[in-house]
């Protein structure tokens, strides 16, 4: 470890059954002899729980404690995660060894963070059982406060769901065809709820007996259960797993730029930990090809330069039995020395030392991508005039246009404050809750500029229709109405040209928009919309908002995106060649520019004068040759006055 450079290990993660092999039985002596060793070598631990995976004895004394499916089928135990969030039974278990455990090494000399659980939810985001169903309607009257309240939030009235008991409601099991709507969308605020319960308990247990110990929870990138801007707020660092896929590196670099920039939002700009990644292979996709040399190394420094200050592995050692054995890991079955990834992991760690200046430094973004789950959840249920419209697909569209213009964005919550943002980008905002909607119109009317796309706006937070013509809560922001969607058929596209002469493609959607004041940028051009507005801009207050009612093929919505950023004065980080990215972190210790070459093959770029961070060699400026899946990371010199 020390050879790699590894100053902060995770420990006993999935150690429950070890810790405690019975009831009444605890062994700590194991865990006690890795701690000593581990601060002996001047190595920290970050502490885990434990609680992924309740041990045997456990499950077998309560086997009402199981995940149950929607279908009523209930998972067994044998693998991990096999808890249902909302029992009892497990939720005083992990407790009171969070209790021991925390007892046990609160001043230990190596303890420096917390880890808590393990994912949550990565294979049980949901229990669909009967002690969900009591705790789904304790949280369910938290809401509503009375039955009419419910009944009038859901809808009842349509396909004869009044309830007149509470009791009666279940969750939204396997049905006939569609469960009401609200209640689904209900259920997964409530599922999320339940698990962030689970993850409260122990943090509260925590944060008493070690009050100074930061607390984490490992994040899985844009994970759809969980609502991590409630999450993240509970959580003194956040922490993210990544695992790229090097079969596709070009939309894995994408991809990852794009979670390290949601992990930096969600802790409000505060750096962030990539807790786990790998050295080289997975063992969970139909085919795991390995990361090429020099890939592990790019993307972890792509990690730090999207605003992580830690790098982290799954996992130490490679293991002989067990269902991850062909997963890999720092240290590998075979002999160390001569593996690659081995020599990697090393350079690595060597580097990692001498950045410590750049710790705590920060990416300034001017950019907002208006990101949220609950609407996410919303959209993507049952019901629609398409399936097709995916809320990550739209803001991925929105994102890789400034990942290749190298322009740093944060992601925000609909309600957040946009004030410091230049341009705000709304990729789909389906569901929208008052506050958000008069946000954004303030926003906009405050100078701001914005990017919106169609089918945002259309429902409250109960799911419900917005009336009074779409996008209601947006029709005086955006300048137009949108008088009837007609969605494309897979595969189909239809023509849209723009006024300046250019024709692009729509795909997905189309709709008939009637403008009541914004001016139209591009038509449609075939069909039955032909000749009817498909991009518009509106001037509203002192600022301005487009609307775009297709997905645009790529070409048209980078110039698009391209012309709303100029006029709203973003800038670059770096003009570079196609697959460089560029990446900017500031702080009390300067300016660091990152400079990522995510190419199989060695490039030429421009480079501004400074002191190369990794080798500490002075840069003249001028050109700079990055080798294939190289990286530079400049520490800038600053002119006069900055
Ligand atoms: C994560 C998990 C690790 C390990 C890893 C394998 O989901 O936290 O325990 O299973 O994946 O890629």
């Amino acid at each position: 470890m020390q050879e790699a450079g590894v100053n902060l290990v995770s420990l006993g993660i999935f150690s429950w059954s070890r810790l405690q092999p019975g009831p009444n039985e605890f062994d700590f002596e194991w865990l006690d002899r890795v701690m000593h060793l581990l601060n002996e070598g001047g190595i920290k631990v970050d502490l885990a729980t434990a609680t992924a995976s309740p041990p045997p004895w456990l499950t077998h004394q309560h086997p009402e404690m199981l995940p149950t499916l929607a279908d009523g089928a209930r998972l067994w135990p044998g693998a991990r995660q096999h808890y249902c969030p909302s029992s009892p039974v497990y939720r005083e278990a992990a407790r009171s060894l969070v209790e021991r455990l925390s007892a046990r090494y609160k001043d230990h000399p190596a303890l420096v963070m917390w880890h808590v659980g393990n994912e949550y939810g990565c294979h049980v985001a949901a229990c669909y059982c009967d002690v969900s169903a009591i705790d789904f309607r304790t949280w369910l009257r938290a809401r509503y406060g009375s039955l009419e309240e419910l009944n009038r939030a859901w809808g009842t009235d349509f396909w004869s769901q009044r309830y007149s008991d509470w009791e009666e409601i279940l969750p939204p099991r396997q049905a006939p065809t569609w469960p009401n709507p609200g209640q689904c969308l209900d259920f997964l605020r409530f599922s999320s709820d339940a698990l962030l319960a689970c993850y409260e308990i122990e943090r509260t247990v925590l944060s008493r007996v070690t009050p100074g110990i930061p607390i984490t929870t490992n994040f899985m990138r844009f994970f759809k259960p969980l609502d991590y801007w409630k999450w993240a707020v509970q959580e003194d660092i956040v922490s993210d797993d990544v695992y790229q896929d090097p079969s596709e590196p070009e939309a894995s670099s994408l991809e990852s730029a794009m979670a390290g920039d949601l992990m930096r939002s969600l802790g409000q700009g505060r750096p962030w930990i990539l807790l786990e990644q790998t050295t080289s292979r997975v063992n969970w996709r139909p085919v795991n090809v390995p990361k090429r040399p020099g890939q592990m190394r790019l993307w972890s420094f792509q990690a730090v330069a999207h605003g992580a200050d830690g790098v982290m592995f799954f996992q130490w050692r490679q293991s002989r039995s067990g269902a991850e054995k062909f997963h890999s890991a720092m240290v590998p079955h075979g002999p160390v020395e001569s593996w690659p990834a081995w020599r990697e992991v090393v350079q690595l760690g060597a580097e990692l030392g001498r950045l410590d200046a750049l710790c705590g430094s920060r990416v300034p973004a001017e950019v907002a991508i208006v990101f949220d789950w609950e609407s996410w959840w919303a959209l993507e249920q049952p019901s629609k005039p398409s399936a097709n419209v995916r809320a990550l697909e739209q803001a991925r569209a929105y994102y890789e246009h400034l990942y290749r213009a190298n322009i740093s964005a944060d992601f925000a919550h609909p309600e957040a404050d946009l004030k410091a943002y230049k341009l705000v980008l709304v990729p789909n905002l389906y569901l929208v809750s008052d506050a958000a909607a008069a946000g954004l119109a303030a926003y906009v009317s405050g100078g701001g500029r914005l990017v919106m796309s169609y089918f945002s706006g259309i429902v409250d937070p109960a799911d419900q229709i917005r009336l009074g013509g779409y996008p209601a809560p947006f029709v005086e922001l955006l300048g137009l109405r949108v008088e009837d969607f007609a969605p494309l058929a897979v595969g189909e596209t239809i023509p849209v040209r723009f006024e300046a002469g250019q024709v692009a493609t729509g795909q997905i959607w189309s709709e008939l928009i009637r403008p009541a004041g914004a001016e139209v940028l591009a038509r449609f051009e075939a069909g039955p919309l032909k000749g009817e507005p498909a991009v518009l801009r509106h001037t509203f207050g002192s600022g301005v908002a487009h609307y775009i009612g297709t997905t645009l093929d790529s070409i048209a919505m980078g110039a698009l995106l391209e012309q709303a950023r100029m006029e709203a004065g973003v800038t670059s980080v770096a003009a570079l060649p196609p697959g460089v990215e560029a990446v900017r972190r500031q702080g009390d210790s300067g300016s660091f520019l990152f400079l990522l070459n995510h190419q199989d093959a060695e490039v030429e770029v421009e480079a501004a004068p400074g002191l190369d961070a990794l080798t500490g060699e002075r840069i003249e400026g001028g050109r700079l040759r990055l080798p294939a899946y190289g990286v530079a990371i400049i520490k800038e010199d600053l002119a006069e006055g900055q």
